[in-house]
């Protein structure tokens, strides 16, 4: 285990959101638990909700008891736990709060330690962003004051932005106020154990990445796919639409780890440099094409969730089919599916290699070859497979596909860290290799502001809950 982080104090804007009930307060009670929290820390919660500390200790008792109660393993430690959090009531966009915010930051009740070290934790809708930003440099709170020595940082959830021209707006916001290096921008992808393995999959083996081009490898296809629907968030949906809520950051995030060259060094910018380099080789969007490598659909009943419009053209599920212009994938598509509604639950990224030359092992003589595979499971299962043909048992001389698989659950007996255990972490040590920098996030809107200019509002096709989306999906392999 790390050693522990020095002390500090966590606020949290939007303390009262559905995000901080189901993820950041079990999480840091379970960071509490296993010991990675330092002597004196606090949680600062600010929102309108008009409540005492005290109001707001037991909400958070409440809601975690409600949405998970098998994280509170002991009642009394988590009542001690929530002792640390206190709560300053404001709307976010009254300046006269921020500066109680000041105060309860000063007010360190004999832990002089905890006012040191800030760590500012955006759990609101991307609108609110600037104008919190903007409230946090008029208190004096911004990341380059130091009316306490210490550090500063601030860590952004998704979405970032709705399209290029607002994450680009924000970010000039954000410059002004918190250097890059104080800016953590989520997406929790990146902090699932089977991502980060995507890299290490790929340059800690010599096998594959002689293989990892265009020479050897036919497509790489990308699934995202969720067997529920909204659930609920029709409000949310309507303004943003499958492509800019998955596409847009998990989507190609995960093409980027399966893309990107060799970093010169296991450094955070020498990572996020190789990637921000293969988004900036995906190819852009235009009207002639579009029909050709994009099939957005709309799953039936969709227009009938609460918050959604009755003739709504807002899609619920996606394929893509990207193109990486670089030597190393130059006419290799990237396939990519991604939706609400669908057949099942899955992620997985499948790279498709070339078959041989030759195959003399078809079934019934045909030269059909199955090509080899390498599936690495995402979730639910967390896997690396490998499909290979071999002999059919017998006379006759054919091959069948077979897999050979390696599974989190079984090969290692310790627990990985949920995204929002590592995230926590990495934000407060200050490590920034799992976040995503200005410019691959601007990068990515790019790219998908272009699909959706291509678009042109083109109205999606429906398809069947539980299905695979529509039907005129399949063009785009063709
Ligand atoms: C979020 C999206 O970022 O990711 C959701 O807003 C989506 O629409 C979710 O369901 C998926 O995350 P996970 O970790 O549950 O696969």
């Amino acid at each position: 285990m790390k050693s522990r982080p020095e002390n500090f104090t966590i606020v949290i804007f939007g303390a009262g959101s559905d995000l901080a009930a189901r993820k950041l307060f079990p999480s840091i009670y379970e960071l509490y638990r296993w010991g990675h929290m330092p002597e004196a820390w606090r949680l600062i919660g600010v929102g309108r909700a008009g409540q005492t500390h005290e109001a707001f200790r037991s909400y958070v008792l409440t809601r975690v008891m409600e949405i998970s109660p098998e994280t509170i393993d002991d009642r009394q430690r988590f009542e001690e736990f929530c002792e640390r959090f206190f709560y300053v009531n404001t709307d976010l966009d009254h300046t006269d709060g921020y500066y109680a915010l000041y105060n309860e930051i000063m007010n360190t009740r004999g832990e002089p330690g905890v006012c040191s070290n800030i760590l500012f934790y955006l759990s609101t809708p991307p609108s609110l962003a600037p104008v919190i930003v903007n409230n946090l440099v008029r208190a004096g709170l911004g990341g380059r004051e130091h009316s306490c020595p210490g550090w500063r940082k601030i860590v952004m959830e998704k979405p970032f932005g709705q399209d290029l021209k607002s994450a680009h707006e924000l970010n000039r916001m954000l410059e002004a106020a918190f250097d890059e290096g104080q800016i953590y921008r989520i997406d929790h992808y990146l902090g699932k154990e089977p991502v980060q393995n995507i890299m290490v999959f790929r340059f800690s083996n010599g096998m594959f990445e002689p293989l990892w081009n265009r020479q050897y490898i036919q497509q790489v296809q990308i699934t995202i796919a969720e067997e529920f629907g909204i659930r609920g968030r029709g409000a949310y949906y309507e303004e943003s639409g499958l492509l800019r809520d998955i596409v847009q950051n998990h989507g190609l995030q995960l093409l980027a780890a399966v893309a990107m060259e060799p970093p010169v060094e296991l450094s955070p910018d020498a990572i996020r440099d190789e990637k921000c380099k293969v988004l900036k080789s995906v190819r852009l969007f235009d009207r002639e094409s579009i029909h050709k490598s994009v099939v957005t659909g709309q799953y039936e009943g969709y227009r009938d969730e609460k918050g959604v419009a009755s003739d709504s053209k807002v899609e619920t599920c996606a394929s893509v089919k990207f193109m990486v212009d670089n030597w190393r994938w130059s006419g290799v598509p990237f396939f990519m599916k991604a939706g609400k509604s669908l057949a099942r639950t899955v992620t997985e990224i499948v790279i498709t290699f070339r078959c041989p030359p030759q195959n003399f092992y078809g079934e019934h003589g045909t030269a059909a070859c199955t090509p080899n595979q390498v599936i690495l499971g995402i979730q639910p299962d967390e896997t690396v497979a490998i499909r290979f043909g071999t002999k059919r048992p017998g006379e006759e001389m054919v091959t069948d596909p077979v897999y050979m698989k390696f599974d989190y659950r079984t090969s290692f007996s310790e627990k990985g860290l949920t995204p929002y255990h590592r995230l926590l972490l990495d934000a407060i040590d200050g490590n920034q290799m799992n976040f995503i920098r200005r410019d691959s996030v601007e990068r990515s809107w790019m790219i998908v502001d272009s699909i959706r200019d291509a678009l042109d509002g083109t109205a999606p096709d429906t398809y069947p809950v539980h299905s695979w989306g529509p039907e005129s999906g399949v063009r785009i392999y063709e």
